[in-house]
């Protein structure tokens, strides 16, 4: 078990859409991918987040209220989404420090394999739902800058690469 570094936008990395997730292949990076969620303080982690370009995220909403629920999805897609969107502010460990407004489905159900291999499938709402569904947006090369309008992104942009410099 190890802590990986995070890739950090902008990065190309997290642009890019993964490949197809291989259960056997992932066996040893899923529980540094914990290791790195936890080490960091979050309650997400997508594998282009440390360089795995493949399908495969961790989760866990419920631990730092005491309440761990960690799991990981392979491979997940969402099946139906719930016509009512939510708006809320989403941090993401690769863009630290900057808080993002997005408009999301409220409520999902998510098919997925689980790190032994097994089909799964579930509804999911509240923090969960917007966490598997902005974990998923980095699956598909995309993160939360994308999914707000472009003066919001250029100021927030703007805002995160003065601190980095
Ligand atoms: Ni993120």
């Amino acid at each position: 078990m190890a802590v990986l570094p995070i890739v950090q936008w902008p990065d190309p990395r997290l642009s890019q859409k993964a490949d197809p997730a291989d259960v056997d292949a992932l066996q040893s990076v899923i529980p540094d991918m914990f290791d790195t969620m936890y080490a960091a303080q979050g309650r997400g982690l997508a594998g282009p987040q440390v360089g795995v370009m493949a399908r495969v995220f961790v989760m866990d909403c419920g631990w730092k209220e005491g309440e761990p629920e960690p799991r990981a999805m392979l491979n997940p897609v969402i099946m139906a989404s719930e016509k009512v969107d939510v708006i809320a502010e989403e941090g993401c460990l690769s863009i630290p420090g900057v808080l993002v407004p997005v408009t999301r489905p409220v409520a999902v159900t998510v098919q997925w394999t689980s790190e032994t291999g097994e089909i799964h499938m579930d509804d999911f709402d509240g923090f969960e739902a917007r966490c598997i569904q902005h974990e998923m947006d980095h699956l598909a090369g995309l993160v939360t800058f994308d999914r707000i309008d472009p003066v919001l992104r250029q100021e927030l942009e703007d805002t995160y690469l003065a601190d980095l410099s």
